[in-house]
């Protein structure tokens, strides 16, 4: 009994041994940490990681405004009047005709008739740039396919070259016939 005894308080001691070390270790290590947790925050100068915050992003780049005010003849096919067609279209028939203008827009869902899948069409005014240019001044009438004839010729020329840009449903055109409908177009 006493032997047992004395043993038991022999191992305590040894344990008290060891976590004497053990702690000096602790203090040791917490140190090293704090101590490199201030050289981090007050000392260390930073890292550059080369981060131009500048910049915007590549997608918000090529959404920027595309100046077509120069354009001369609007009905002649042009990779900025397509950009501008581009951007005024994500504006304005997006939420009908969908962002990739498949007919699937979140407000057009509701609709009777629907907004028309301008990649596959058919087309109800021709399509091509006099009928999409046509539709576009006045609009489909018993639909909610409204007249932008508020908006400025070349806006809608814009829109006409980028929808035609899109739609798989092309239609051949003379250039000349063109020119000619598009000095008398409103
Ligand atoms: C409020 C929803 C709505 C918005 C916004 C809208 N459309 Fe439409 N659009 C329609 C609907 C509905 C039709 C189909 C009408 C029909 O079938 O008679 C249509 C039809 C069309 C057609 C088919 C023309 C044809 O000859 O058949 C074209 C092209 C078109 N839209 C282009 C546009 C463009 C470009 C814009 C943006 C300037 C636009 N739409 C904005 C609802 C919309």
């Amino acid at each position: 009994m006493t032997d047992n005894k004395n043993s038991a308080n022999k191992d305590s001691n040894n344990q008290d041994h060891y976590n004497h070390a053990g702690m000096l270790a602790f203090l040791f290590s917490i140190s090293f940490v704090l101590a490199f947790f201030i050289y981090i925050v007050a000392i260390h100068p930073g890292v550059d990681l080369k981060e131009n915050i500048q910049a915007p992003p590549v997608a918000v780049a090529e959404e920027k405004a595309v100046d077509v005010s120069k354009v001369t003849e609007p009905w002649v096919e042009n990779q900025d009047m397509i950009k501008h067609g581009a951007k005024l279209y994500a504006q304005n028939c997006a939420m009908c005709h969908g962002n990739e203008g498949k007919g699937d827009g979140p407000t057009g869902q509701a609709l009777n008739p629907k907004p028309r899948n301008l990649v596959e069409g058919p087309w109800k005014k021709g399509g091509g740039y006099i009928g999409l240019y046509t539709v576009l001044t006045e609009g489909l009438a018993g639909s909610s396919m409204a007249s932008y004839a508020h908006f400025k010729p070349v806006d809608r020329w814009a829109l006409t070259q980028f929808v035609n840009s899109i739609t798989k449903v092309k239609v051949a055109e003379d250039a000349a016939k063109v020119a000619a409908f598009a000095k008398t177009a409103k």
